[in-house]
């Protein structure tokens, strides 16, 4: 007579198994994101959003806004990074790196707009000094009010 038992293999090993397989799986997803960055994402869409009906007051005595008394500071705020240069301009741009649109910062020492994933970097005008970004971010208007003590940012 013949007795057919389970197999110890399957039996012994069902979820060692089950890891081993997911290990390769996430091990596979961390080499494609090394492997491509954000290059195999959205940024290859060279579409751009315009942030539209950009009008909006910053009072530099709040302290939200205490940055933009500083050269080299700078605040986000509507999806507009505005900055204040080390000459002492202000200048705004929009805040996405057109790239793979993640939230860009301002390098005082540079001078530049700067993406911290692939490095892109943006002169104080919004145009691209170094990719992987092809596109120019979206420059605003600045209209200080030193009486006031104020900047009206807009489009
Ligand atoms: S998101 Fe990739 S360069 Fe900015």
């Amino acid at each position: 007579m013949e007795t057919t038992l389970p197999s110890t293999e399957h039996a012994a090993s069902p979820r060692p198994v089950f890891f081993r397989s997911a290990g390769i799986g996430l091990v596979t997803l961390l080499l494609m994101h090394l492997a491509f960055g954000c290059s195999g994402q959205s940024g290859s869409d060279t579409t751009l959003v315009p942030v539209q009906g950009i009008n909006f007051t910053l009072n530099l005595a709040d302290k939200a806004n205490e940055n933009l008394t500083v050269k080299g500071g700078y605040v986000v705020m509507n999806n507009v990074i505005i900055a204040q240069t080390k000459s002492g301009t202000f200048v705004a741009v929009s805040v996405n790196c057109t790239f793979d649109k993640t939230r860009l910062v301002f390098k005082a020492a540079e001078n530049q707009f700067y993406c911290p994933l692939d490095l892109s970097r943006y002169d104080t005008t919004g145009n691209i000094i170094s990719g992987p970004a092809t596109l120019p971010l979206t420059a605003y208007r600045i209209e200080p009010n030193a009486a006031a003590g104020t900047l009206v940012i807009r489009n």
